[in-house]
């Protein structure tokens, strides 16, 4: 479970701020209101507390004059107070063992940190012995005065925002509350979800139709203004490991609204994918796309508002709950009424066999400016999580122990338009503007942009699309 042990050093800053505050409220302000000397007191408070009785000065120093800083927490009390000369004077918010102790000694030992008597401190706040806390994504436990802390690599690392942030890489960083808490290892095994693709993918040829050849390319565009209504907005896979599904159904289903000139606009189920999908019953363990494909050529897909998302991906009774059957005359119906009862409409959408687009930035934009956004299977690499804004590039992290930070896995994007930017170092840039599954919550409204035409995390790597299956009653 834990990997080691690390001890947690929480701001010394903070500690002072907060013991500002106290001495403000008690020293001069009201002076001995919260505190008192009264033994009964600490003959009242526990066992546990009681051994510690006495050890004041004698743990953290006697100091020399008034010292606003010689301070520390006087648990009995519930307040601070002094080892310094000033407690000759007035003996109100004295600790108890400063007669016996700062007096005996002939050489004052010199003022050290402040000590507290049991228990730890979290941005002034005590905590008892053997108390929990979740700090990102660790657990630690106040052990000996100490917080002690498994030591996990962390999804979200606040470092590498800082680096993203106040470097000029073209991109920025942000904290996302979704991923804060998880490992990293659970990022990778949760919000990704495509296998590397198989020998028999990358083998396929790369379709050369000819397509009119666009010499002047437009230097911006994006799908949604081309197609308005026919492409689909990012969803949110959550934590379920179904990019393969997500991208699949939203490419097929941008495809088959732009190719029956806006007959068919509904978004495609990933649903349906993730609990029918037959060698791919990972389901939210990963999947090939390869196999997704197949399923939309062989079996086809309702519409996302049929079969709409599980809230509950890991729920025992997620069974595939739609089925499919042919009418003999290459067309399919669903055998099952929509999950949702809402919807009626049960249709059954198919695809072509996909193809694959060249990896020639040139290409690609032709492809996607002729027949709608495209599928890219891409690298995910550790500061990928963080994307806010701009033009991503992979940026390493810093830390000291970057070998455990630095991983990639494969994930699966659609990407919908294309664009030049004064970007890092105020050097024009060329992106792509890709759809993401992490809801509308993360990146740019749930796109992000990353660098075009210099395979920037592989995302040039293997470009998928395929044709909506139209019978010739659907053709507009
Ligand atoms: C000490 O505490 C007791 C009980 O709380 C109280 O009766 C007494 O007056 C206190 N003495 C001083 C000196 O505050
Ligand atoms: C990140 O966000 C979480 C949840 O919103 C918050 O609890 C945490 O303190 C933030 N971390 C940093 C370093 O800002
Ligand atoms: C789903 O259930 C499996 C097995 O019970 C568990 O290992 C996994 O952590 C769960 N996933 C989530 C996202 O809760
Ligand atoms: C990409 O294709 C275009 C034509 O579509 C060609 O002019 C260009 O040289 C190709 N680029 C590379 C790197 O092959
Ligand atoms: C993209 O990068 C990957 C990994 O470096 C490489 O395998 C692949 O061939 C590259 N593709 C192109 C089109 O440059």
């Amino acid at each position: 479970m834990w990997t080691g042990y690390r001890i947690l050093i929480f701001s010394s800053l903070l500690t002072e701020i907060w013991m500002e505050k106290q001495y403000v409220s008690q020293r001069q302000v009201d002076p001995g209101a919260d505190f008192t000397r009264n033994h009964t007191v600490l003959e009242g408070t526990r066992f546990k507390r009681a051994i510690f009785k006495g050890q004041y000065c004698r743990s953290f120093g006697c100091c020399e004059d008034r010292d606003d800083d010689c301070v520390t927490q006087f648990y009995e009390a519930n307040a601070l107070c002094y080892c310094d000369k000033f407690c000759e004077r007035d003996t109100s918010d004295c600790c108890p063992d400063y007669k016996s102790f700062c007096h005996e000694e002939k050489e004052w030992p010199p003022h050290t940190k402040p000590w507290y008597p049991e228990g730890c401190l979290r941005d002034g706040q005590h905590y008892e012995e053997g108390s929990v806390i979740k700090e990102n994504c660790n657990s630690c436990t106040c052990s000996g005065q100490q917080w002690k802390c498994s030591q996990h690599v962390c999804l979200i690392e606040p470092e590498l925002i800082e680096h993203v942030n106040h470097g000029d890489y073209g991109w920025t960083a942000q904290n996302y509350s979704q991923f804060w808490g998880m490992t990293l290892e659970e990022g990778f095994k949760y919000r990704l979800g495509t296998f590397p693709p198989s020998p028999k993918l990358l083998s396929m040829n790369e379709v050369t139709a000819p397509l009119p050849a666009i010499t002047d390319l437009p230097e911006f565009f994006v799908a949604s203004y081309k197609w308005p209504g026919w492409t689909h907005g990012p969803l949110d896979q959550k934590n379920c490991a179904a990019s393969w599904a997500f991208s699949t159904a939203s490419v097929a289903a941008d495809r088959i609204a732009i190719q029956s000139k806006g007959r068919y606009t509904a978004n495609l189920s990933p649903q349906n994918l993730i609990s029918c999908c037959p060698k791919n019953r990972h389901g939210c363990n990963s999947g090939s796309i390869d196999r997704a494909w197949w399923y939309l050529r062989k079996r086809g897909l309702v519409s996302h508002a049929c079969y709409p998302l599980f809230k509950d991906q890991n729920a025992t009774n997620n069974a595939c709950a739609m089925a499919s059957r042919s009418d003999g005359r290459g067309k399919r119906h669903a055998t099952k009424p929509c999950p949702n009862n809402i919807e009626k409409s049960n249709r059954i959408y198919q695809c072509s066999p996909p193809y694959r687009v060249s990896s020639n930035e040139t290409e690609i934009m032709k492809e996607i400016i002729h027949n709608g956004p495209v599928q890219a299977i891409m690298q995910v690499h550790e500061d990928f999580f963080h994307y806010k804004s701009g033009i991503y590039r992979h940026v390493t992290s810093t830390n000291e122990e970057s070998e455990k930070y630095r991983k990639f896995r494969t994930h699966a994007v659609k990407l919908t338009g294309w664009g030049t930017l004064r970007g890092a170092q105020g050097r024009k840039e060329k992106f792509w503007i890709a759809a993401n599954s992490w809801g509308k919550s993360w990146g740019e409204n749930g796109y992000f942009r990353i660098l075009r035409g210099v395979n920037e995390s592989d995302i040039e790597k293997l470009i998928i699309a395929a044709w909506g299956q139209l019978t010739s009653s659907d053709e507009p």
